[in-house]
């Protein structure tokens, strides 16, 4: 592919090749010389329309690794806020000739519309709630190197199922490696027609826990809400955050994870957030392997490679 602009576009074996390649760059970011020339003489665009801490900054640290010319693009203070389009700011972007333009966006399709506009290798940092797809494929691997195979787990995807990328691009990935998916949540926070992705969906979180191996929380996103959230923030957490309590009727040997940002207190107590259950710190570290990872692998397809 010249792009990377969902898990919905991947088949199995191309999920797999991609967490294998991440694998083995899990061990060169450990080193002290972590640097790679596969990327030498690339220029690749980070291009956030939207707020990131994890994504943004692993990206641009896998770039580096990779030996390409990493630039930031500042949204907040370029020509976006004069009222210039995303088509006409990725086209000026294409105009300094990048190889590889990373890309966040607010709307869902906002991706897949620059990636029609511009001559470079596009990567889908995150469109609106439609597909997060390094996430799934970072989550892939933490889960992997912890259970030794996705086939047959139980996963639970907990929360906001509604408004979330990671929810989408997670269920389409752990399908397609074998694992058995559950959504939970109140039923005003799960999308119409979920069921159709291949899970079975629950709204009595201690039901839906129950002998899962894999309790994967979502963030609350209230800034895709439009008017008040239903139900409260204090009933949220009341029924759908997950403590310790909870966690308990999942197996015993179950392992929690979260995408971050956290709402502590909100979606996840944090005695569980920091808990030995908890793989959240081990994600961001994976994360950077599967930027990597994907980052090699469209270095294969750009031209004169
Ligand atoms: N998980 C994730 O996408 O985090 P950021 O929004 O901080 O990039």
């Amino acid at each position: 592919h010249k792009h990377l602009l969902g898990i919905e576009d991947l088949a199995p074996d191309e999920i797999v090749a991609l967490i294998d390649r991440a694998e083995a760059q899990i061990e060169v970011s450990r080193q002290v010389e972590k640097k790679r020339t596969v990327l030498r003489g690339r220029t690749q665009i980070n291009l956030f329309f939207e707020a990131s801490t994890r994504t943004q900054s692993s990206f641009e640290i896998a770039g580096k690794r990779l030996g390409a010319d990493v630039m930031n693009m500042s949204v907040a203070s370029s020509s976006v806020k004069k009222g210039e389009t995303l088509i006409d700011t990725a086209t000026t972007l294409n105009a300094m000739h990048p190889d590889i333009l990373v890309v966040r966006h607010h709307a869902a399709g906002a991706v897949h519309l620059l990636a029609r506009k511009v001559s470079c290798s596009v990567v889908n940092a995150g469109d609106g709630a439609h597909e997060h797809p390094t996430q799934a494929l970072l989550d892939a691997l933490t889960i992997r190197r912890h259970k030794g195979t996705i086939r047959g787990l139980t996963v639970a995807i907990c929360g906001d199922v509604a408004h979330s990328r990671v929810a989408r691009s997670n269920i389409i990935a752990l399908n397609a490696l074998g694992a058995r998916v559950r959504v939970i949540g109140p039923s005003t926070l799960m999308p119409r027609g979920i069921e159709r992705l291949g899970v079975d969906v629950f709204t009595d979180m201690r039901r839906g826990l129950a002998d899962c191996d894999i309790v994967m929380m979502l963030r609350l996103q209230r800034e895709r809400m439009a008017g008040a959230f239903v139900p409260s923030v204090r009933e949220y957490f009341h029924f759908w955050g997950l403590d310790q309590e909870k966690l308990g009727h999942a197996k015993p040997d179950a392992l929690v994870m979260h995408p971050g940002p956290m709402n502590r207190g909100v979606e996840i107590d944090p005695e569980v957030a920091d808990g030995p259950q908890s793989l959240i710190a081990e994600q961001v570290e994976m994360g950077v392997a599967v930027r990597m990872a994907v980052l090699e692998t469209l270095a294969e397809h750009l031209p004169n490679a």
